[in-house]
């Protein structure tokens, strides 16, 4: 029996599968744990499923101990782990690739038809009781058919995305660090091109990349002002891969059209200058927030427990 520790709620069957063969240790607090009370829970772990609102570094690394053998991280990124300070430490760390792709890429496309057509203004407009009718000039959004879709990191998650926005009649250019596989290229129509290319010709820019140093600010006021004055700007990656003031700034002054942010900088808050804007759809990190999304995440997390715990190749590792 290895002691496993749970940073926060997860689905009860990645519960019970850990339990049927260790001692498991999970947070059920509705609001996050708190640093202190993290770390000392951790001390003693042989695992450690962690959320991505937890940051798992040097520090809770070493109060966990030196039998700490495996960090299974519930989400895609990782961001929040501290992967090379695991790696000198001989941990394994793990995410949940694949699983989550769909549901994001569905939040993606979701944030693009919002933001065209203009639905959160109009939901808004609405709940405010205020008189509206139709008009033949009311509340106008852009078409997508025959528009151009620039996903920044063609990994799962971007090529989901581009398929989706195919079915919506949109050609794909694409920006990644490596070339597509020439079949999937094919089947999507998708021309790779470099980041300046893509934002010149696109009408939507969906950012799909993970976020480190490398894309720390990718998109900020010189990638803004290089877009359409007519595009949008659609983040389900995560926040700090945009420049939020840069933004905000750019949606005020009309630099584009408009933009879907499924993530912010410094979540939970959201820069007050995007609460004041009509032209960006603001939802709270739900990318994979399905039932479904979330129960595959928590099952894949134990499972890359479970597989170092017994001394066997991870199905997800990230080192
Ligand atoms: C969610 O944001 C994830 O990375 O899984
Ligand atoms: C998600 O699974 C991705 O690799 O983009």
């Amino acid at each position: 029996m290895s002691r496993v520790v749970v940073t926060g709620r997860i689905p009860e069957t990645a519960i019970e599968k850990l339990r049927a063969e260790h001692d498991v240790h999970a947070w059920t607090g509705s609001e996050s744990i708190g640093r202190e009370e993290l770390l000392h829970r951790v001390a003693g772990a042989d695992a450690v499923v962690s959320l991505l609102t937890e940051r798992i570094d040097a520090e809770l690394l070493d109060a966990a101990g030196p039998q700490l053998k495996v960090v299974a991280n519930v989400a895609v990124g990782y961001d929040n782990i501290d992967v090379p300070a695991c790696t000198e430490r001989g941990i394994v760390a793990t995410n949940t690739p694949g699983v989550l792709t769909e549901a994001t890429a569905d939040i993606a496309m979701g944030l693009v038809l919002m933001a065209t057509r203009r639905l959160g203004e109009g939901e808004r407009l609405i709940r405010s009781r205020q008189a509206w009718k139709w008009g033949m000039f009311f509340l106008l959004g852009s078409s997508l058919q025959g528009k151009t879709l620039g996903v920044v990191g063609m990994g799962g998650i971007g090529q989901a995305t581009a398929r989706r926005a195919k079915a919506f009649g949109m050609d794909i250019v694409y920006q990644s660090r490596s070339e597509l596989d020439p079949v999937i290229a094919a089947e999507l129509g998708a021309r790779r091109v470099d980041l300046d290319e893509l934002l010149t010709v696109s009408d939507v820019v969906s950012l799909h990349c993970p976020y480190g140093p490398a894309t720390h600010h990718l998109i900020g006021a010189e990638q803004l002002a290089a877009m359409k004055s007519s595009a949008f700007l659609v983040n389900t990656a995560r926040g700090p891969i945009v420049d939020e003031t840069a933004l905000a700034s750019a949606l005020r002054e009309g630099v584009i059209a408009g933009a879907g942010l499924d993530v912010f900088e410094r979540e939970p808050q959201v820069h007050p200058a995007l609460l004041d804007l009509e032209n960006v759809v603001l939802v709270p990190h739900l990318g994979s927030a399905t039932v479904e999304t979330r129960t595959a995440m928590a099952m894949l997390a134990a499972d890359n427990a479970l597989a170092v715990l017994s001394g066997e190749q991870p199905p997800a590792p990230i080192n």
